[in-house]
This record gives structure tokens, sequence and C-alpha cells, in this order.
């Protein structure tokens, strides 16, 4: 069993080089992942817990990343909420009907989660037979999630969401708790089964302002997190350049940074206690190797010896990124001495 990844969660890894994995890394830059897709919608594939673990796999036997993260999305939620979930080809998900009133929240109800995520449970125990690397599961944060139930579609401003909630912070406010509640029964699910840890994405947490990620992003983060049972917990939030102190005074196992950060400034500023994941560009690996290569070893040399650092990008891997640059990466990584 490999388990440097959490080690370095819990600030113990002594092993001389971090742990490494990739966020989105079971996905479309992957040829093998693409063959599949030929054959299965991507929502049928994360229906079936044979392919779940299939897909999860991938990405291990091929690059050997020292990490799973189980094939699923973060919004699969949003359909035990009554709404309907389908992904278009080049637009992403429609999620339908889409949030428009206050009495639109207030008639949501979370029903059928066991039975609805049955088919994730029977993924993570297939995998926990054969993986030999830690497993995470995930979730979306609920302002995240709900950005997506308010536009029903991806945005790339969130204005609708951002409207509602300036103008309705009550009804806004019941969403999240809603939303919060349903993502901690659900990871619950998946604890139960046997994740090694937990991983929230908060990818649009950089459209708020200060005060308002403490109210809308952080509050409810916390709320998810007082729910779960003993698990570490992994915070991933896109602007979390600006909102790490703030991530940090809810104490999770560690934070995921973007990359706009200096990750050796917030390293002084984080109690050592929490470890830090990030926080390549994910841009890089579109480059060529030579770059690749140079920009993966000014990270490592700035988190040298750092017993609680875990190599990942700043966000998602990008579709278009060649195999053979998550190759010379993790090559890199694993020789980092
Ligand atoms: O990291 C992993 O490999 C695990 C699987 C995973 C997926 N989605 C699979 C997926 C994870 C962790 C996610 C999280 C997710 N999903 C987020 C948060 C992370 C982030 O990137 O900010 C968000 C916002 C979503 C919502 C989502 N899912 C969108 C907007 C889209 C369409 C656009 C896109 O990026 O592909 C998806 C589809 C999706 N989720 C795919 C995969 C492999 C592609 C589906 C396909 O095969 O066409």
């Amino acid at each position: 069993m490999n388990t440097i990844f959490l080690e370095a969660l819990s600030g113990k890894n002594e092993s001389g080089r971090p742990p490494l994995w990739l966020m989105r890394q079971a996905g479309r830059y992957m040829h093998e992942y693409r063959k599949l897709r030929e054959k299965y919608s991507f929502l049928g594939m994360c229906g079936q817990p044979e392919l779940i673990a299939e897909v999860t796999e991938l990405p291990i036997k091929t690059f050997g990343f020292d990490a799973a993260i189980i094939f699923s999305d973060i919004l699969l939620i949003v359909e035990s909420f009554g709404l309907k979930l389908r992904f278009e080809e080049n637009e992403g998900p429609i999620l339908e009907p889409a949030l428009q009133t206050a009495d639109d929240v207030k008639k949501l109800h979370c029903r059928d989660l066991s039975s609805r995520f049955s088919m994730v449970v029977e993924g993570v125990k297939l995998l926990k037979g054969r993986l030999k690397v830690p497993l995470l599961g995930f979730a979306g944060a609920p302002f995240t999630v709900a950005s997506y139930m308010i536009e029903g579609k991806s945005s790339r401003d969130l204005k609708k969401t951002k409207a509602w909630m300036l103008k309705d912070p009550e009804s806004f406010s019941l969403l999240l708790d809603k939303i919060a509640d349903a993502t901690a029964e659900y990871l619950n699910m998946l604890i139960d089964a046997g994740v090694d840890g937990i991983q929230l994405f908060d990818s649009w947490a950089h459209v708020l302002a200060w005060k308002q990620f403490e109210e809308y992003s952080l509050t409810y983060l916390k709320r998810v997190m007082s729910k779960l049972k003993p698990c570490p917990v992994i915070l991933f939030c896109r602007g979390a350049s600006a909102f790490y102190e703030g991530l940090a005074t809810i104490h999770p196992q560690a934070i995921s940074l973007d990359w706009q950060c200096d990750i050796q400034a917030v390293r002084k500023r984080v109690p050592q206690s929490i470890a830090l994941q990030g926080n390549l560009d994910p841009d890089i690996l579109l480059g060529d190797h030579r770059l690749v290569t140079k920009e993966a070893k000014i990270l490592l040399e700035k988190m040298r010896g750092s017993p609680s650092f875990i190599f990942n990008l700043g966000h998602g891997i990008l579709p278009t990124t060649p195999e053979d640059n998550v190759r010379a990466l993790v090559e890199c990584v694993k020789e980092f001495t």
C-alpha cells in the first residue's frame, strides 16, 4: 500500500518527495477515457459501479498517481432535489428547472440520497479491494452547487446567483443550508463505505467579495464539515489565494491552492497542522516537456522538505493536455530528491 498521500495529509511525510495526484485526473485528456466515452454517456458511466471503479483506476494504472479520486460529479446531488441533470456536448451541464423564486427554495426537499447514490457506494467498495493507493471521495461546496441550481448551466460570471444572494439573502441562505445538509449526508455514506479522505470543491468562490466569502462560502463549508464522521477533509476553493486564512479557521486537514499565490508565502501563514495542496498552473501542462519539468522543479524546490505538501494543479487538468506531459510530470515528482 502506498500511503505517502495520507502521510502528507497528516503532516508526516518524511519520504523526501511529495505525493502527487491531479484534480480531474480521470477524464477527457486520456485516450482510454475517450474510448470508453464512445460506448457510454458520461452520466451512464457515473451510474455503474464497475465502470466507476474502472475509470477511477485508469489514471492510477496509466500514470502511477499517489491517490485516486472516485469517478462521479459534484452535480449529481441536484437530482435528489428533483432537478433533472444532463450534459450537452460542447455546452456542459444543463439543470432543469433552474431555481427562480424563494418559493422554489422553500419547496426543495432532498429525497432518496441512499438509493440514488448506492452506485457510488458500491464503486467505493469495489475500489477498496483493488487500489494500492488511498481513495478520495468528494462533493461540491454548497455555494458552488447552489450556483448551478440557479444558473441552470455553466455561467461565466454567476450574475443570477449573485443578484439573488444580494437581493434575497434569506432564501439564498436557506438554499445553502439544504445543500449543506444533503452534502454531509452523502459524504457520510462515502466515509462509511471506506474513502480515506474527502475533498470539497468550491469552484466558484472566487466570484465572491471578501465578506461575502465568509457569509456564503465559509459558513457552509463549516456546516458540512461539522456534520461529517471522522475523515480528513481537503478544501479546494478557486480564490483560495485570497481566502486561505479564512479557510484555515475552520481547520480542514488540507487547503488546496489555486495558482495565483506563492505557496511558500502561504505556508508561512497557515498553521503547520494544515497541509497544503497545489498549485501548478494547469496551462503549464499544455507546453513542452522542458517547460513542464522546469516549472514542476520550481514548485518542488519551493516546498523542499515540507512534510505536509501534496503536489497537484491549481485547478482541474485541461482536456487538451497531452498524456506525455502528465508522464513527464509524474516522473519529475517521483524522481525528486
Ligand atoms: O477529479 C476526477 O477525476 C474525479 C471526477 C470529477 C469529475 N467532475 C468528472 C467529470 C470531479 C472531481 C468533478 C468535479 C466537478 N464537476 C466540478 C468541481 C471541480 C472543478 O473543475 O471546478 C465541477 C464544477 C463540475 C461540474 C461539471 N462536470 C462541469 C461544468 C462539466 C462539464 C465541463 C467539463 O469540465 O467537462 C462536468 C463534466 C465532467 N465531470 C466530466 C468529467 C470526467 C467530462 C464529461 C465527459 O466525459 O464529457
